[in-house]
């Protein structure tokens, strides 16, 4: 490992938790989790893309020191975080001998750490679980704050817990073989954290411009470290989303999840949507007065920079509006949105109108 560790420290009391950062630490997976406590049983839950490229060489490295380990691997995609795969998961716990001591360690993207995580969380009640994130999103975003959960038919993310993992342990250089697509995807999610909390990674961003997709590994390692530190700061202050503060991770997301659903989930990756959802509500922003044009045209600058899309899909406006309506910002029917004020800081704006949301969208098609 040529690149030190940097640890971020989730302040949260008795559930505080380490966040390790560097490239090439998964090779420390069994001290790392050794770490916490003597551990004798540990269940590695997986997807079938990442299980030969790294959850069977963690699973590996746990035996060797000692650790009884049986790895349970999910077919890869969205379509896993489901109450069946769930179950079918709590079954094979069950049937490998776990009890409330046994750790599950969770070695993929959002989708296993949300899935896995959600099975912690519920297994005995709730047993240990540390987080191995290896895509770009879960690294940045998925993996820290403690939201697990599964999909309903027709509602995303609508089951789930607050369970903080007891660790996170995060190796940069597993994401040398991610696909670029899903890479760039990730990049959406980092630069909305400069958007809305540090004008000056903004700019760095920025500085790095397209060089940021060449994924060096000092690079990766002060992204992703700047990053887990900006969302831990927000965790800590609002873990469960009840003062409105965490609510600012979602600035762009309004505008995301109506064009997801309307495109069917299939068009774009849900940080593409983000990117161009981001535009749509800096736009808005403008309309209300509250920013000038060039903090909308930096964003989209820099989205560009990195391959990523930024033009409204051809699909109708009036119809993107009603999906927000179902948004879970709605309060009392009115529309709510992350605004930005100035680079570095949004806040939540109630009582939008329509039209301005209607507008906003029209100016991102042309
Ligand atoms: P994902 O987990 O589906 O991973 C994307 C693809 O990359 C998968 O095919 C996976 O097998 C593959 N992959 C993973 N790591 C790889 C690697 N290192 N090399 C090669 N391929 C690799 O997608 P995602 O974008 O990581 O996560 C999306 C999920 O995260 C969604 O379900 C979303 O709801 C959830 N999410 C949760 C939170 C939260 O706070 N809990 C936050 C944001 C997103
Ligand atoms: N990804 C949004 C949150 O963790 O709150």
């Amino acid at each position: 490992m040529n690149h030190p560790v940097q640890t971020v420290r989730v302040g949260l009391g008795d559930r505080a938790y380490p966040i390790e950062i560097a490239h090439g630490n998964l090779e420390q997976v069994a001290q790392s989790l050794g770490a916490l406590r003597p551990i004798s049983q540990a269940i590695v839950i997986t997807d079938e893309v990442v299980a030969p490229l790294y959850a069977d060489r963690v699973a590996k490295l746990l035996r060797q020191a000692g650790i009884q380990t049986t790895v349970l691997s999910v077919p890869a995609g969205e379509a896993s975080k489901s109450i069946q795969s769930a179950e079918q998961l709590w079954q094979q716990i069950l049937a490998a001998g776990a009890d409330r001591k046994t750790v599950v360690v969770a070695v993929g993207g959002g989708v296993v750490g949300d899935l896995a995580g959600f099975v912690a969380a519920t297994f005995a009640r709730g047993i240990d679980l540390f987080q191995i994130p290896t895509t770009l999103l879960a690294q940045v975003d998925s993996s820290v704050g403690g939201k697990v959960g599964i999909n309903l038919p027709d509602a995303k993310n609508m089951v789930g817990a607050f369970w903080q993992p007891a660790a996170v342990l995060i190796d940069t250089q597993v994401l040398a073989t991610l696909p670029e697509r899903e890479f760039q995807a990730g990049l959406a999610e980092v630069i909305k954290y400069g958007v809305i909390l540090d004008a000056e990674f903004f700019a760095w961003l920025e500085s790095q411009g397209a060089a940021l997709l060449e994924r060096h590994p000092a690079v990766l390692n002060h992204m992703v470290a700047r990053c887990c530190r900006l969302k831990a700061d927000v965790v800590e202050q609002d873990e469960r989303e009840e003062t409105g503060l965490r609510a600012v991770l979602n600035y762009g997301h309004t505008f995301c999840h109506a064009i997801e659903a309307a495109t069917g989930y299939g068009q774009f990756l849900h940080g593409e949507a983000v990117a161009i959802g981001m535009l749509c509500a800096s736009r808005l922003a403008e309309r209300l007065g509250r920013i000038d044009a060039s903090l909308t045209q930096r964003q989209h600058a820099l989205l560009t920079a990195v391959g990523l899309p930024t033009q409204v899909p051809d699909v109708d406006h009036r119809r993107l509006v009603d999906l927000m309506a179902h948004d879970k910002k709605v309060e009392h029917g009115r529309l709510r949105f992350v605004l930005p004020s100035r680079l570095g800081h949004v806040e939540l704006v109630g009582g939008v109108a329509e039209a301005d949301v209607l507008a906003a969208l029209g100016e991102g098609t042309t």
